[in-house]
């Protein structure tokens, strides 16, 4: 594939961190379910062995004890020597523990792919009066109606 697409491999690492960031703020992924192995104490309430968890594991992505200033678009976070992301389960988006995501590479590939591809082809702009917007579930999470991005098709790259 290389061959066919020079420079690939060298844009894909510095893709990575701006989709980790995207990930981060918004997390794709639900609540991962679980049973209660043994009787435990959260915030006040007790847990009993056998009762159903639920598990936000994006819920990390915006606390300030894992990421520094969760909000603020800073790629460093996710580089050395910070990496905060790598701390056990700060940043989960294919799950954690024995059930972790059994296609989580496949995933990865695929989407740094299809952004790869995307921006190979496309040239994305979003007007300065446009950066703020929110989130909706629209059937599942997505950019509110107030988001738009003026889409143009890049030059063929031979
Ligand atoms: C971007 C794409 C994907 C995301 C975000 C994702 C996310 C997840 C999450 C959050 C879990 C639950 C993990 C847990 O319970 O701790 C999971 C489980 C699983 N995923 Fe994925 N997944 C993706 C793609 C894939 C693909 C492509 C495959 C297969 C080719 C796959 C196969 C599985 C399997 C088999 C499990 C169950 C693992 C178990 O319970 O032991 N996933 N995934």
């Amino acid at each position: 594939m290389a061959a066919g697409w020079p420079g690939l491999g060298s844009a894909l690492p510095l893709l990575q961190n701006p989709l980790e960031f995207l990930r981060a703020q918004y997390a794709e992924l639900g609540p991962v379910f679980r049973q209660a192995a043994h009787d435990f104490e959260f915030q006040g309430f007790h847990v009993e062995q056998g009762n159903d968890v639920l598990v936000f594991m994006s819920s990390t992505h915006t606390d300030a004890r894992y990421f520094v200033d969760p909000r603020r678009f800073e790629l460093e976070c996710f580089r050395e020597p910070r990496n905060e992301h790598r701390r056990k389960f700060a940043f989960a988006p294919y799950g954690g523990g024995p059930h972790i995501c059994l296609g989580a590479g496949m995933g990865e590939a695929r989407l740094l792919l299809t952004v790869a591809t995307l921006l190979r082809h496309l040239e994305l702009e979003c007007p300065a009066d446009q950066l703020a917007y929110g989130a909706i579930f629209d059937p599942s999470l997505s950019l509110d109606d107030r988001f738009e991005v003026a889409v143009r098709g890049r030059p063929s790259l031979a």
